[in-house]
């Protein structure tokens, strides 16, 4: 079914690192370990890795297997699989997701830009946690700096992604994946060493599960998604470019391996640098920000680290947002037939408008609210907690139920002995486990149940 004029992905160790250049981002390094302080540490961390591996990875492969079948955008994969369906609304909640992800996403994005700047120009060295948060506060609250640095970050999106699939982003992924993992481990081994080390590592590894609420459940859960870039069709998008030689199962794994364990790396560097220097575990999205200066300023070398770190994750989140700008540049581009400039420019402009919104919400709209949250939570909630796995538990059902067994075996396509068992698993998570624990866990976190 696939179309033959379509862009492929020219390596393998290209397919895999597009992927974990996907899913790597933000989410790991700044989300988790902002989730996992407001939700208890260890129970939150062992409740994400039950999501993603008993329901990322079987949703991941759905996406995968009806992306490379269809070889369409996530709107046109549903069409052309369940013609005249409602089945095509899983495009649009993809579409809508990934919209409000790239503009809040953004704002972040564009707070590591501050960050590379300061530490370049500005780099004071502070370690007081009070200090530390002042000068975050001022600066997030400050109105048009934190805008410009959003519309910056989205600018240099327009640039990579005007350039087009192979030439933009495979380069971008291959050399800079292996080079964020080589700096997080020094950066763990560093934080290893610091004195309340064993307070850090404890909160984040012994769970506590009477710190749990049917909320925190939800978080983790839309954590999962939202760090494994699923439940949006990203990765029905991408798929749409791997070659038949791509092997689905084990790229999904090798993935959700990979992006869990920079999330931990992340952990483990946060932490211990949060009881060191006498920081709240439960500071919220600002969490990141506060606590890496205070690292670095303790490091011979300081700017430079920190430099060189807040550039890694500035380009780590522009795989991401390359990849969640695909997806409605692929829809524009291959269902309306306009020209992939200009879809880029719509695309990046809707998020401009947006973005500007969310960045203005730390300073003068920080009394809008909009169900006692404001515009940049209510974004991340609305679409981490709600569209992802709303999009992960139909595209699941989807692969899971409707779509012809014979196309899923076959894409998937297990050879040895071990394969086919995990085959067996997977198929079973994607029919009877992922939908009704998806359903479970939302409906209860939003407090229905
Ligand atoms: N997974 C990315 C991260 O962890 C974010 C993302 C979400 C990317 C959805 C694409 C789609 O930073």
């Amino acid at each position: 079914m696939q179309q033959n004029n379509r862009a492929q992905f020219a390596t393998r160790l290209g397919v895999v690192a597009v992927t974990v250049g996907s899913a790597v981002g933000l989410g790991n390094i700044w989300r988790f370990p902002y989730e996992a302080g407001v939700n208890g540490g260890g129970a939150f961390l062992l409740l994400n890795l039950f999501f993603v591996f008993v329901i990322g990875v079987p949703v991941m492969c759905a996406e995968f297997v009806i992306g490379r079948h269809t070889g369409s955008n996530v709107r046109s994969a549903f069409r052309r699989l369940a013609p005249g369906s409602a089945w095509s609304l899983v495009g649009y909640i993809g579409i809508t997701a990934s919209i409000l992800i790239l503009s809040f996403y953004s704002v972040v994005a564009g707070w590591t830009m501050e960050y590379i700047y300061r530490s370049l120009t500005d780099f004071c060295g502070i370690r007081s946690a009070t200090a530390l948060h002042d000068r975050f506060d001022t600066f997030a609250s400050s109105n048009w700096r934190p805008v410009m640095w959003t519309l910056l970050f989205l600018l240099c999106n327009y640039a990579i992604l005007a350039r087009g699939v192979e030439k933009g982003i495979e380069k971008v992924s291959n050399i800079l994946m292996p080079l964020l993992f080589i700096i997080l481990i020094a950066f763990c081994i560093n934080s290893l060493f610091m004195p309340d080390a064993g307070k850090g590592l404890s909160f984040l590894f012994r769970p506590d599960f009477s710190q749990l609420t049917p909320k925190s459940v939800l978080s983790a859960m839309g954590q999962a998604f939202f760090s494994l870039s699923l439940g949006l069709g990203c990765l029905i998008t991408y798929a749409s470019y791997f070659s038949r030689r791509t092997p689905l199962m084990k790229t999904a794994f090798l993935t959700a391996s990979l992006d869990s364990f920079v999330a931990i790396m992340a952990g483990v560097i946060i932490f211990p640098a949060v009881f060191t220097y006498g920081q709240e575990p439960a500071a919220g999205p600002k969490l990141v920000f506060e606590v890496l200066p205070a690292i670095f300023a303790e490091m011979p070398l300081g700017a430079l680290w920190s430099t060189l770190f807040f550039l890694l994750l500035f380009l780590a989140s522009l795989t991401s947002t390359i990849s969640m700008s695909e997806i409605s540049i692929a829809c524009m581009c291959d269902d309306l037939g306009m020209k992939r400039r200009n879809a880029t420019r719509l695309n990046i402009g809707i998020a401009m408008a947006f973005g500007t919104l969310c960045a203005l919400s730390f300073g003068c709209l920080g009394g809008v609210r909009v169900f006692g949250m404001t515009l940049f939570n209510l974004f991340d909630y609305v679409s981490s907690n709600v569209l992802l796995p709303l999009g992960g538990m139909l595209i699941s059902i989807f692969a899971g139920w409707r779509l012809n067994h014979a196309v899923l075996k076959g894409e998937l396509d297990a050879t040895s002995r071990g394969g086919r068992i995990f085959l067996r698993i997977l198929i079973f998570c994607m029919r009877y486990v992922a939908p009704p624990c998806i359903l479970i866990v939302f409906l209860a976190g939003i407090g229905v149940l």
